[in-house]
């Protein structure tokens, strides 16, 4: 796999040019200090896909219930997490504006004092025990995918002084097979960390602020949550950033 100059990935939902400076991020961002040992060095090798990455993830779609889209009351325990409300919703569309039905999105995020529920994870924010952080649907006949969730907070990174992520949710998509996989982060609109974050800034405008959601006061609903819209464009010009599978939790 590559976003290096000219290479194509191909996929069975499709060919994804990686190549699109316009859309993706490098894979060295010199301020992004975790892309500095992870850009590779060497050409890259293309790895003849197995009969496992060419199919599935057929049995992790058929064990998705409408509970799995409920983040404050996923984690099982009868309680509620805690945290601002909110409903994140949107299509999933293809190069042509054609929505993409039936297709698996999963989230993990940060619970709302920022800390992820993951062993790698040792600042001093509390854990809340009702909320694990992650949540799956599928898209419906329209697109549609649908999550209800806290708002997650920002959280400290050591890649330079100082340095916070912004509020922001992981996606990642199936297509028809395992290979297809792709993998972004979804932010909320006015955050002043927007323009300090290098994860961020490594994605050129004007696709950078396609990660950003809009709210939607026609999704927010009464007495009950704030509603958010994001769209995720699988491919094409308009298509939303992907990032490497195997970043760190970040
Ligand atoms: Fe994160």
């Amino acid at each position: 796999m590559s976003w290096k100059g000219t290479a194509v990935e191909s996929t069975t939902i499709g060919t994804i040019i990686r190549g699109d400076r316009e859309v993706f991020p490098p894979y060295l961002y010199a301020a992004y200090r975790a892309s500095n040992r992870r850009s590779p060095n060497l050409p890259l090798i293309e790895v003849p896909l197995t009969l496992s990455e060419l199919t599935g993830p057929g049995p992790a779609i058929s064990e998705v219930t409408p509970e799995d889209a409920d983040l404050t009351r996923n984690a099982g325990t009868g309680g509620e997490a805690i945290g601002q409300r909110i409903i994140v919703t949107g299509r999933v569309l293809d190069e042509h504006g054609r929505p993409v039905p039936n297709t698996l999105v999963e989230i993990w995020q940060a619970n709302a004092a920022g800390r992820y529920l993951h062993r790698n994870d040792h600042w001093p924010a509390p854990l809340d025990p009702n909320f694990l952080g992650i949540g799956r649907c599928l898209t419906d006949e329209h697109g549609v995918y649908r999550f209800l969730s806290i708002r997650p907070g920002a959280y400290p990174w050591r890649n330079h002084p100082n340095a916070w992520r912004p509020s922001h949710i992981h996606f990642s998509l199936f297509g028809p097979s395992l290979a297809s996989r792709l993998i972004t982060q979804m932010y909320f609109p006015d955050d002043p960390l927007h323009a300090l974050d290098p994860i961020m800034n490594a994605v050129p405008e004007p696709a950078r602020s396609r990660l950003i959601a809009t709210y939607a006061h026609d999704v927010t609903e009464p007495e009950w949550a704030l509603g958010y819209r994001w769209d995720i464009v699988l491919r094409g010009p308009q298509a939303t950033p992907f990032e490497e599978p195997e970043g760190e939790v970040r």
